[in-house]
């Protein structure tokens, strides 16, 4: 258990509450709330996605609401999972109180606000959003995304689970972000991520791109020069954001250790700008990483799907064709170090197998 699994467990078996917003703010009691199925009048529509929480479309006196409301016994073993809508509404009382106040509420306009929470009824209400799941990596959207998401960072808060179903955009192209359950507190002026310095691989550029763009990208038909031009964007805008966060840093007279590192991401992704032979490349080189963390997640939950199969096909071209140059450029991490090219393709074929055990139906 780290700290603040730790932190997370004494405070949930302590019996304190944490209440974010007021009860006046509430359309109805928040018991009332706390006690809706799907046979209320007031609920539009259920969404079940979630392993730790259900989700209602409320319509009350003519406004609509999304209430998320905590399940009685997590779908999720882990204990990320389990602490997660405690989690949320930790994070929900932290941003809630940033965007109350006028100097830090101008950058989180795209964090949808808590209208209420209250941790031991489990009920977490927010006004509805009109909006689909992101479906275009647009400059746009990249730059509200990231945008916030530095604000986030420059105030200690770190997401990690930029997944589709996480980033929804309404009828103006707004971006918003109301999943808060895997979003962790850090020191930015001393850590990389919220794992302190132990993994600097974990960015937030790096967190769009795994649990989103490269995934994503598998799932379009665009050809490999048209993926190049869209990661290009991501890239200039990754340079753009991270030198605004080293400029933050610098101000904010943070750890030597912290600027160097996002300063060598920022030459990094300059020198592939740069180049196209570097631009392919680093491509190769990102994508194969996302999808690498990206498998493990699926495995490691038991939850996988035809593109958990389609990554670990790219893995394993990836393995065949470059290995020389993953080793090399720091491809291989973690599990994957050290280990020979044999090795580590009959492991991703192993992989393959599990991954058909574990298909989600
Ligand atoms: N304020 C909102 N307005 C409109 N739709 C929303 C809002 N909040 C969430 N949703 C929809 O509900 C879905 C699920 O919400 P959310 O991501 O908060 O929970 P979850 O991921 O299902 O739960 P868990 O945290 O247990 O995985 C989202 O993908 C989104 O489509
Ligand atoms: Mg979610």
């Amino acid at each position: 258990m780290n700290l603040r699994q730790q932190q997370q467990k004494v405070f949930d078996e302590s019996g304190e509450n944490l209440v974010v917003g007021s009860e006046q703010h509430c359309p109805v009691e928040p018991s009332i709330l706390a006690d809706i199925t799907e046979d209320s009048p007031l609920v539009v529509s259920v969404i079940r996605s979630g392993l730790t929480a259900e989700v209602f479309h409320l319509r009350i006196d003519g406004k609509d609401y999304n209430l998320k409301k905590r399940r009685q016994v997590a779908k999720v073993a882990n204990l990320d999972g389990q602490y997660s809508f405690l989690n949320e509404v930790q994070r929900r009382n932290d941003l809630q109180q940033l965007k109350e106040q006028s100097e830090t509420a101008p950058r989180l306009t795209h964090i949808v606000p808590t209208i209420y929470a209250n941790y031991r009824l489990g009920i977490i209400l927010s006004p509805w959003i009109e909006g689909e799941h992101i479906s275009e990596v647009t400059p746009d959207l990249i730059q509200q995304l990231f945008t916030t998401l530095l604000a986030c960072e420059e105030h200690g808060l770190m997401e990690w689970d930029l997944c589709s179903g996480n980033l929804l955009v309404d009828q103006h192209q707004q971006l918003w972000l109301f999943d808060f359950g895997y979003m962790y507190s850090f020191n930015p002026k001393k850590d990389f991520n919220s794992n302190g310095i132990a993994d600097p691989l974990f960015h937030m550029v790096e967190r769009f791109e795994t649990r989103f763009f490269f995934g994503w990208l598998l799932k379009q038909d665009h050809s490999l020069t048209e993926q190049l031009e869209l990661y290009r964007t991501l890239k200039q805008m990754g340079v753009d954001v991270y030198q605004q966060k080293v400029a933050w840093l610098k101000v904010h007279q943070a750890k030597a250790t912290v600027i160097n590192h996002f300063e060598s991401l920022i030459e990094t992704w300059q020198r592939a700008l740069a180049c196209d032979d570097e631009l392919r490349h680093l491509f190769q080189l990102e994508s194969f990483r996302s999808h690498v963390l990206d498998i493990e997640d699926d495995i490691d939950g038991q939850s996988c799907t035809e593109l958990t199969l389609q990554r670990i096909s790219l893995v394993l071209d990836v393995l065949r064709s470059d290995f020389d140059y993953l080793k090399e450029r720091g491809g291989l991490f973690y599990a994957n170090k050290g280990k020979s090219q044999q090795a580590l393709i009959e492991q991703y074929e192993q992989k393959r197998e599990l991954a058909q055990k574990y298909q989600l139906r």
